[in-house]
């Protein structure tokens, strides 16, 4: 192990070496897609991978299991339902933590974050408690989203900004690096986000922390297998949280939350 973590500090340009990583991949019915995502990954960086899956009817939690079976740095967490992208992730942060890794990634299954750009964002993390990869950044672009789409994570995303009052241009994307120990500084417990909002929601904490963001251009792309989970009811727990958080800030109450 110190041998193999001085190879890949000295293969790393930053000469930051992460530790030990795991790769969090959320999955409800994306059957099509982590047969060649897990690998993909794998392949990208040295990472172990837990699939969080939600008991998808296509089968994916099987699939994922033969996955594990043929190699060692794959492990499934089976989950007995649909319930959403915030409780899978804190569920996958708790089996990574308690297993001691020392960087936690989430990533969709999809393809839409390329496994290439994982290595920019462990090594961004030399110097973040927390790097994002960003959308809408200089650099940062989305490939193959209808205008609609864009425009709702742009809005999204300038609303989010200006109610919560936070330095981010992309709080809402699903392509991002934790430290163990900044996710051991939020208070997980309290964190009660269901759809993609999970994701300002957790930005948002570690920022009230004092901690360290950082954001790292990507280019996301559209999936080409599968489809969206985006629905009416995430744009709108979005919106409604949001909302609440901003008129907490400005009437000096706890935001998210958090002690
Ligand atoms: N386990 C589980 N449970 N996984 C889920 C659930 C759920 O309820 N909902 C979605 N997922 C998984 C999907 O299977 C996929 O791997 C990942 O979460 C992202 O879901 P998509 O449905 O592909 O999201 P998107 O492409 O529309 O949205 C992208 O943009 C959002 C807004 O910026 C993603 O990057 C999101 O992470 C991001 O928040
Ligand atoms: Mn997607």
């Amino acid at each position: 192990r110190d041998e193999d973590s001085m190879t890949e500090a000295a293969a790393n340009d930053a000469g930051f070496d992460p530790g030990r990583v795991l790769v969090i991949i959320p999955t409800y019915n994306e059957r099509e897609n982590v047969g060649w995502i897990v690998p993909a990954v794998l392949a990208a960086a040295p990472v172990d991978v837990l699939i969080a899956d939600d008991n998808s009817p296509d089968g994916t939690g099987q699939l994922a299991d033969d996955l594990a079976a043929d190699d060692a740095r794959v492990h499934v967490l089976h989950r007995p339902g649909k319930q959403g992208l915030g409780a899978a992730y804190l569920a996958g942060f708790a089996w990574g933590l308690e297993r001691g890794y020392d960087v936690l990634v989430e990533m969709d299954a999809d393809g839409s974050h390329r496994p290439q750009d994982l290595p920019r964002l462990l090594a961004a993390l030399g110097d973040a408690d927390l790097v994002l990869g960003s959308r809408w950044v200089p650099g940062g672009s989305v490939v193959n989203w209808p205008k609609s789409r864009e425009w709702l994570s742009r809005g999204g995303n300038t609303y989010a900004r200006r109610m919560l009052k936070i330095p981010l241009f992309d709080a809402t994307g699903g392509f991002r690096a934790f430290r163990a120990d900044t996710l051991r500084a939020i208070d997980l417990a309290t964190v009660d986000s269901q759809g993609y909002i999970f994701q300002v929601d957790l930005a948002y904490r570690v920022l009230e922390r004092g901690l360290r963001v950082v954001e790292v251009p990507i280019v996301f792309v559209e999936r080409e297998h599968g489809s969206s989970k985006m629905s009416r009811s995430i744009v709108g727990e979005a919106m409604w949280r949001v909302t609440v958080w901003g008129y907490h800030l400005r009437t000096g109450r706890s935001v998210a939350g958090q002690q």
